[in-house]
């Protein structure tokens, strides 16, 4: 027996020498000290030896256990620490590493443009409202003087999502929704985004967003629409800009015009951005038609109107020579980022 403890003994010295780290001394704890451990076997070989010599025996397997316990629980601290220190040692800081870039996002262009337009708007009195994306059929056509059968319907390809909820086709569902709960005085820009089911085109999307501009008050008059439309593009481009108005058709004003602008790039010589016209078309607009004056419970004989409605990627394409409107939506950033402000 007192050779079977000696060998352990030395097996053990042997072993625990080597182990270095806290992994190693734990499973050494359960290869000697558990249930199928040496010290374990030691215990059963008990039985054989005499019985006199049976306590001194034991005794000397108990120390040995206890030993092996404390001298695993000293090098398990000591490991413990040390793996600690080389954790920290490692984690050390190397503060002349060159910093990681930080990448700031910026609104994007079109969000600038329209961000600009509203600006000009506000400071020319003009508060901004918004209205749904999702609209009814009512506030988007019904309530603009479409009637049902209205052939001006087809101008516009509309996105259905029932056969009277739609995607809003322009935001001049807005207008109709701010009739009906306001009275007049009335100043209101309203941007957002439009749907229309065209094929996309370098020129034109299915989605894009427009910016709508309404008056109503007494004595609204089409010398006032002129005014403030050629002072709007003056004060957006930072220039004294030329208009031009050409008649056209809406269901929901009377007169209804298209707006030009004198080309902002060749000054109206003829170039490759005003396709050689030396004219941008910019806005549609007209004087509030009295019957959607009605449509908001607003007299007619009493007051009077004008609205109109430009797009904001025809403008952010303008002031960036952009030739592709699909550029928009593309999300690539080497084309978005140059446009941080
Ligand atoms: N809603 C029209 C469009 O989307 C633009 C417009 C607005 C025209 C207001 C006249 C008055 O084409």
């Amino acid at each position: 027996m007192d050779n079977e403890i000696q060998k352990l003994t030395q097996e053990f010295e042997q072993t625990v020498a080597v182990a270095a780290t806290v992994q190693q001394i734990e499973d050494l704890k359960v290869k000697y000290l558990g249930k199928k451990g040496p010290i374990q076997d030691l215990m059963k070989l008990l039985r054989d030896v005499a019985p006199d010599a049976r306590p001194l025996c034991g005794k000397k397997i108990n120390d040995l256990k206890v030993w092996i316990d404390s001298t695993l629980q000293a090098k398990y601290e000591n490991c413990l620490q040390q793996e600690d220190q080389q954790k920290i040692a490692q984690e050390t800081l190397d503060v002349t590493l060159p910093g990681r870039r930080r990448h700031l996002g910026n609104s994007h262009v079109v969000t600038q443009a329209m961000d600009q337009m509203l600006n000009v708007l506000m400071e020319m009195g003009f508060s901004v409202q918004y209205g749904p994306d999702i609209d009814t059929d009512y506030y988007n056509f019904e309530a603009l003087n479409f009637s049902k059968e209205h052939p001006a319907r087809d101008m516009q390809d509309t996105f259905y999502i029932t056969s009277n909820v739609l995607l809003r086709t322009h935001t001049s569902n807005i207008q109709a929704r701010i009739m009906e709960f306001h009275k007049p005085p009335i100043r209101i820009a309203a941007p957002g985004r439009a749907y229309r089911n065209e094929t996309i085109t370098a020129r034109s999307h299915v989605f894009f967003h427009q910016v709508e501009v309404f008056y109503v008050d007494t004595g609204v008059t089409f010398a006032d629409l002129q005014f403030t439309l050629t002072d709007f593009f003056s004060r957006l481009f930072k220039a004294t800009v030329e208009t031009r108005f050409r008649p056209s058709y809406f269901p929901f004003v009377e007169p209804g015009m298209e707006v030009d602008l004198r080309c902002l790039s060749c000054g109206g010589s003829g170039c490759h951005l005003c396709k050689q016209t030396g004219w941008l078309e910019v806005a549609g607009a007209g004087m509030i038609h009295p019957e959607v004056l009605k449509n908001g419970a607003i007299d007619p004989e009493e007051y009077s109107g004008f609205a109109w409605g430009m797009g904001v990627e025809r403008l952010a394409l303008l002031q960036h020579g952009i030739k592709d409107i699909r550029m928009f939506t593309e999300n690539d950033l080497r084309f978005l980022s140059q446009f941080t402000q």
